[in-house]
């Protein structure tokens, strides 16, 4: 038996506590009356985290589709992401300001921010079963979160196994599942559920390495393919600590209605990708 299979099981893994902050958010919202300038004055209340938020949706590559201008305040970030994404944002941002804090690697908030990108440039393509933009990036800025909580919780086993997984190119999900017993796909899960992300975002979390495509595909089963191909194009260029997965490209195009031609052209912008500094 692996070593680590002995010592941790997921219930050993402590959830982190939904952040104050994301939690304000959250009370906020519930309010008919939420405006934009009372979320932002939640938000203001943090700087650092305001400071966060304005690094993630100013990241470079994660701009196509709007003007090019930089979002400077916290009020443009709402509109740029829609009040009903900010709490993912929000809740990604804290995780990457633990990070900053010298807690998590970079390595993953690059592969976060390329495959949010990713995800963006292909639901712009998506013909047959569309998906809405905003949340084809919030999804893929999410997709890994479990691996950041497993970074934070675990870190000298998780990293080592991450370091195992980049020296061999296997696909992570299979070697967490060999060692720990559990994947990163349903820690991704409890976080949702403890942080109370909507239902579409943590079925992305729970099933993006699932093989095959539904028979049943709904709006979360589009977005989970649109996030599992995204993984997939990302990991092919190398931004990201694990071999890319089995999957099977065209099928999911065809699924979702994005031509081969377009495809090809996010192929290379994600080549481009390489470079992201966060
Ligand atoms: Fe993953
Ligand atoms: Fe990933």
């Amino acid at each position: 038996m692996d070593a680590l299979q002995k010592k941790i099981s997921l219930a050993d893994v402590q959830i982190p506590g939904l952040p104050d902050t994301t939690a304000q958010i959250i009370a906020a919202l519930e309010d008919d009356l939420c405006s934009v300038t009372k979320l932002e004055e939640v938000i203001l209340r943090d700087p650092a985290l305001t400071a966060e938020v304005l690094k993630i949706v100013n990241a470079p590559y994660y701009q196509s589709g709007r003007s090019g201008k930089p979002v400077s305040s916290v009020a443009d970030t709402i509109m740029f992401i829609g009040m009903g994404n900010l709490v993912t944002l929000v809740s990604i941002a804290s995780l990457t300001h633990q990070c900053a804090a010298g807690r998590l690697d970079r390595d993953i908030i690059r592969h976060l921010l390329a495959v949010s990108s990713a995800a963006a440039l292909l639901a712009e393509q998506t013909k047959k079963l569309r998906v809405r933009r905003e949340v084809a990036v919030v999804a893929g800025l999410l997709h890994d979160i479990g691996i950041m909580v497993l970074l934070d919780r675990l870190p000298g086993e998780y990293q080592a196994l991450r370091n195992r997984v980049t020296a061999t190119g296997v696909p992570l999900a299979g070697a967490e599942l060999e060692s720990l017993g559990f994947t990163h796909c349903s820690v991704g899960a409890m976080l949702a559920e403890r942080w109370h992300f909507p239902p579409i975002y943590r079925f992305v979390l729970e099933h993006h390495h699932d093989e095959g495509i539904p028979a049943e595909i709904r709006e979360s089963e589009a977005l989970c393919l649109l996030v599992r191909l995204a993984d997939k194009l990302v990991l092919d260029a190398g931004i990201g600590s694990e071999g890319a997965p089995e999957v099977d490209e065209a099928q999911i195009c065809t699924v979702l209605g994005i031509d081969g031609k377009a495809l090809e052209e996010i192929k290379k912008q994600v080549a481009g990708m390489t470079g992201i500094e966060i």
